[in-house]
């Protein structure tokens, strides 16, 4: 069902699905249709389909259940001001899918494929992409490997599979982030996969973020696994460390996830006349820094409240008045359309 014109509340609701948007959180919400493309071992992807959203079948021997096969990616479609559909840097999800498909020994779609995939996903569930103010739809790339294998080696056939979901923030309000001192999100160096959106990263996180949830923290900080005295990664999102002019982030160096709105933001804080720099950030910089901040797809720019490492907390600037606040604004202009685009980011699909 669809709704026609202004609701109540003012928000153009026009051709959006009938929910209350205003209750969105970060959580499945099942919508229309799934984009499903699969390709032989050895073979090159070629035609995917568009199939009603549901469960799927799946050989219990598929290599993604067994071994692990398998990387994602996260982007967002947006509704603009002047009331189009637009995606951000879908050629930059492309990319980082091959380098993580080369590491997986998988084939991958080209970047055509993986847009016009995404485009398909996003028109044929346009209802579900959020009024303007309201959120983003999540677009969520799945490449993995479904055919069967019982010895440790890539699977004989390989799925795509291109699914969505509305969301609001991933995050409510800034972060009070807890520094983790035992576990590891990934190796140090170029040797592991901390470097990959590979499905495998996420889950080992959760020991850490839910005993620091149960103690009222927002999130994880990880440390590099091979010194444990530079900070890394939180536990879906970059991390960003503020000293005056300066702005400096983790580099990736096959530890880190590259993220698009990491790079993004890079981009935008540099036309601002910052300093930014992309080297190891000890434990100890961090404290003392003005401000903190995380980036990524499902977390846009989120302000960080207060560090606590071991029985020490620290506080930053956070605010109307913060840099991540301005930074999070521009980005979030340039993705709707109230900020012209002259990077020609965004890809308008409707
Ligand atoms: C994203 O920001 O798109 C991510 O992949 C984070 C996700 C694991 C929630």
């Amino acid at each position: 069902m669809t709704l026609h014109s202004v609701s109540e509340s003012g928000v153009d609701v026009e051709n959006c699905a009938d929910i209350n948007w205003d209750e969105l959180g970060f959580s499945p919400v099942p919508t229309d249709f799934m984009y499903v493309m699969k390709c032989a071992k050895g073979d090159n992807f070629s035609e995917g389909s568009l199939v009603p959203f549901g469960n799927i079948e799946i050989n219990p021997f598929a290599t993604i259940i067994n071994y692990g096969q398998g990387i994602f990616e996260g982007l967002k479609a947006y509704r603009t001001e002047d009331g189009h559909i637009v995606l951000f840097r879908p050629e930059q999800n492309a990319q980082r899918m091959k380098m993580g498909a080369d590491r997986f020994c998988m084939p991958y779609p080209s970047i055509d494929q993986f847009i016009n995939a995404v485009k398909q996903t996003a028109l044929a569930n346009k209802r579900w992409v959020p009024p303007l103010g309201k959120g983003s739809l999540y677009i969520r790339p799945l490449l993995m490997g479904t055919g069967a294998s019982l010895s440790v080696v890539p699977a004989p056939e390989y799925t795509l599979l291109v699914y969505c979901t509305p969301v609001t923030n991933y995050h409510k309000g800034a972060l009070n982030l807890k520094v983790e001192s035992k576990f590891y999100r990934a190796i140090s160096g170029t040797g592991g996969t901390g470097g990959i959106k590979s499905v495998t990263n996420y889950a080992p996180v959760y020991a850490a973020t839910t005993a620091a949830k149960a103690d009222g923290f927002s999130d994880v900080l990880f440390l590099d696994s091979a010194t444990g005295k530079n900070i890394e990664e939180v536990s879906a999102c970059n991390v960003f460390v503020v000293k005056g002019n300066s702005i400096c982030t983790p580099e990736a160096n096959g530890a880190i996830l590259p993220g698009i709105t990491r790079k993004s933001i890079i981009e935008i804080a540099l036309d601002l006349g910052y300093q930014v720099t992309e080297r190891a950030i000890s434990l100890e910089e961090m404290l003392d820094a003005d401000e903190v901040f995380c980036t990524g797809t499902a977390v846009v720019v989120n302000s960080v409240s207060s560090v606590t490492y071991k029985e020490t907390r620290t506080e930053y600037k956070t605010g109307a008045e913060s840099l991540s606040e301005k930074l999070r604004k521009i980005l979030v202009g340039i993705q709707t359309g109230s900020i012209e685009d002259s990077r020609g980011w965004t890809v308008r699909i409707d």
